[in-house]
Parts: C-alpha cells; structure tokens; sequence
C-alpha cells in the first residue's frame, strides 16, 4: 500500500483525479496503520493545492464513513436531526437548541466538538457542568436517544475513524482550510448519526475560518450536496461572526447563557440564531408544518419550561448535576473578575472575535495544545455590540479570571479587542442568507 499511496501523491500532485476505489483503499490502508503520516501529510498537501471535484469529494466523505459504525436511529419512527456550526467565539447555540428541539419531538443526536484554534467547542462548555460525561459510547448514546430523545456526545473512536485520524495531521500540516476536505470531513461525522436531516450554520466574518461571504456559500453547497446524495436533507444559514455572539464568551459562562436563553432571558442574538436554527430542524424533523408554526412552537416550549426541563434530563442521563438549570451558581466559580471601562466616548466600531477568543484561550479557558486541561470558570461577559454608542468610563465588560494576573492579561486582551470610534461601519446582518439544495435566497426573518 505504500506504493499505491506513492502513485497517489504523485497524481494528485500533477492534477490528476483519484478514482472512488483508490479513496476507499487509501483510507482504509491509513486507518489501518499501514500507510504512514508521512504519506498522507503529503497527499493532503497535494488535495489541498490542486482541490478536489464533486466526484472526489463524495467517495472521500463515503470512504471515511465506512471505516467507522453509525447509529441506525430508523426504529424510533422520527425524524432525526442534527446542527452543525463552522465554529464561532460565544457560539453557546448547540446548549439551547438540542434540548429545545428535542422537548419537540425530533430526535436530537448531537455529536460536536472541542475547542479549535480560537473557537470554543461544545464538549468543553457541557464539561464545565459538574460531572457531566460527553464520552457515550454509541450504544449507549442509542438507548439514551430511545428514552428521552437526545443525546450530547463527542466524536469516538468508533465514529469515521480515518477522520479522526486526517484531522489531526491536517491541524498539524496546514491543511484544514480546504473547502472538499472540510466538507467530507464534517459529513462523514454527520452522516454516521444516521441523520434525516442536518441544519448548517456557516459563519462569515473576521471570526469565521472561512470568513469571507463566497467561500461559505461554497462550503455550504459542497455539504448540501454530499448531504442529499445520501438521503439526509441539509440546510444552511449564513451567520455573523464579526463580533461574538451574545454576551458571554468562556466555558461556564456561556453554559449559564444558555441556559438564560433556554428560559427565553438570553441575549437577542443568541435566541435569534436558536430560534432560525431551530426552525428548520423541526421542519426538516416533520414536526412543524413550517417555520412559522415551529417558531411559535419553541417559544411555547421555551416560556413553558419544557425545554428548559428537557436540558435537565439530558444533563441528568450523562451524569451531570442538572440543578444547574435551576440554579447556575453550582458552575465553577472564577477567583477574580473586574469590570472593563469604556476608555473613551463614541461609538463600538468593533469586538474582534479572534482576539476575544484568544483571549479565553490566555486566560486558561481553551487549549493550545491537545494534551491542555481547561479552566471552565474564566472568560469575558462583553455587553457592548458593535454600533452602541458609549460613554468615557462606562462599563463595557466583566473579566473572570484565576488571579490578579489573569485580570490585567484580560484587560489588555479587551483594550486590543474592542475599539471605540467616532463613526463606525454597521456590522455584518446576524443572518444573511439561507442555502438550500434548490439554492441560496436572502434570508428573511419570520
Ligand atoms: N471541523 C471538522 O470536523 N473537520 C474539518 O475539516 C474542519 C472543521
């Protein structure tokens, strides 16, 4: 199989096409061990300069998801949906959301993440809640499904290993940025919760990975595609990710969030994002006519404290102490927190989102490398929003941090972050556009 990996890179190196039998062969060997990293560093290197065609695309995203089991989720006779973000700084959505469909009647398999780069990841948010377990097997994740409709859980070692595996050297080789590999990435993951449905949410903006307007679309066509094919419906929505969404950005912080919105008390953005999310996952879920009917739906939910009591049961069911829907003072506590002032009058041009979140990041609350423990408790609650108009001295934000020296690098992380004006140019539109298989239309609020 070296020799075939060989010929492989020396092809895609040229600009020649790789057939769907070769992607399964390669893929497998590499899952296996028995192609090196070497190799495949090499050979991803060579997909990502030259690209990979629709074809390419789809036996890559097949043959990843064949080295791995999947849910068959068929029996329980519901629909079955799952929501994806592109990642984002204070992106809490995913917290609300799957208890809030699921107190709906759609199954809810949500598999997500870690934190990445300067991006939070909601494995680390859901571990900040006291013994709350995001290991499930997919067994376990099953029969959990069966009983209460949702389940919160990672990427295993049983889920599209040759994935696991790729990203990890692509973290390490400069080769993540790639739409096809992203795309089959993502998809190979999704398609193994034997989903009838997928919501996208693709962020656009400095923020985003892929920040600019034309490559989300494009992302989000390669994944509709690779979606359909297979029997699962995909829809996105292009969201803002030049500033952070809500208030809150670090672990426990943006659990207590969450849950406030899950209460309807949220910040604006964040129950705007849910609720247009949302939507979707109920229609394409068959539990609502339309989006309308299902926006009306979770606001039901929502004010009645059905979804908030459907957080319990899942946080209940992985182990964790779901009191804290009642009462988020049981999340760790940060040893010091201060205010941010506004250093000067106008008005907020903007709050970077990569500088807040590397911010959490140099406060303890993200990773930088694998091997990092995070600290849940620190972080920022940042209330300005591109746009306000501010006085001099005026609380803009709250740091939470370990100790004094936490505090000060929070300051200087919200000095840099945030920038106050004279003028300013009117931030991106939360949600710009909805892409479907029939194509892309502005979006237009219910
Ligand atoms: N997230 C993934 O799971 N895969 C990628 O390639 C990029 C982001």
């Amino acid at each position: 199989v070296t020799a075939l990996a060989q010929r492989l890179i020396e092809r895609k190196r040229d600009g020649g096409r790789i057939e769907p039998g070769e992607w399964r062969a390669l893929t497998n060997a590499y899952a296996a061990g028995h192609v090196p990293d070497y190799q495949m560093a090499a050979f991803l290197m060579a997909a990502y300069i030259r690209g990979l065609d629709r074809a390419e695309t789809s036996s890559l995203t097949d043959a990843m998801l064949s080295t791995g089991a999947h849910l068959s989720l068929e029996h329980l006779g519901i629909g079955r949906v799952d929501k994806h973000s592109t990642g984002g700084v204070g992106d809490k959505v995913s917290l609300v959301l799957a208890p809030l469909v699921a107190s709906l009647g759609v199954a809810v398999p949500m598999m997500s993440g870690r934190g990445l780069g300067h991006t939070g990841g909601t494995l680390d948010k859901l571990e900040s809640i006291p013994g709350f377990r995001t290991t499930l097997s997919l067994a376990d994740a099953t029969r959990q499904i069966e009983r209460i409709g949702c389940a919160m859980l990672g990427q295993s070692a049983e889920i599209a290993p040759a994935d696991r595996k790729m990203y990890a050297l692509r973290d390490a080789t400069s080769t993540v940025e790639s739409i096809p590999l992203i795309a089959a990435s993502i998809m190979s993951k999704k398609l193994a919760e034997g989903l009838s449905g997928l919501v996208l949410d693709v962020k656009r903006g400095s923020g985003a990975f892929l920040p600019e307007l034309d490559r989300g679309l494009e992302l989000a066509r390669t994944m509709i595609d690779l979606g359909v094919d297979r029997g699962c419906a995909v829809v996105a929505l292009i969201t803002a990710m030049d500033r952070p969404l809500g208030r809150a950005c670090g672990n426990a912080l943006e659990v207590e969030e969450a849950i406030h919105t899950l209460r309807g008390e949220g910040p604006p953005d964040v129950l705007g994002v849910v609720y247009a999310l949302g939507a979707e996952m109920l229609v394409l879920g068959g539990a609502a006519p339309s989006l309308d009917a299902a926006r009306r739906a979770m606001e039901v939910a929502v004010s009645s404290g059905k979804a908030a009591r459907k957080f319990e049961e899942i946080i209940d069911a992985q182990g964790g102490n779901a009191a804290v829907v009642d009462d988020p003072s049981v999340l760790p506590q940060a040893g010091a927190c201060e205010l941010f002032l506004a250093p000067r009058a106008g008005v907020v041009a903007c709050v970077e989102p990569r500088a807040v979140g590397r911010g959490v990041t140099a406060l303890g609350g993200g990773r930088t490398r694998i091997e990092d423990s995070v600290d849940p408790s620190v972080g920022f609650v940042i209330t300005a929003k591109p746009g306000d108009v501010v006085q001099n001295g005026e609380p803009l934000a709250t740091v939470f941090a370990r100790d004094r020296a936490g505090i000060d690098a929070g300051l200087t992380t919200l000095r840099r972050a945030i920038a106050i004006a004279d003028e300013a140019e009117p931030p991106l539109p939360l949600i710009s556009h909805r892409v479907t298989s029939a194509g892309v239309t502005p979006f237009e609020h219910a």
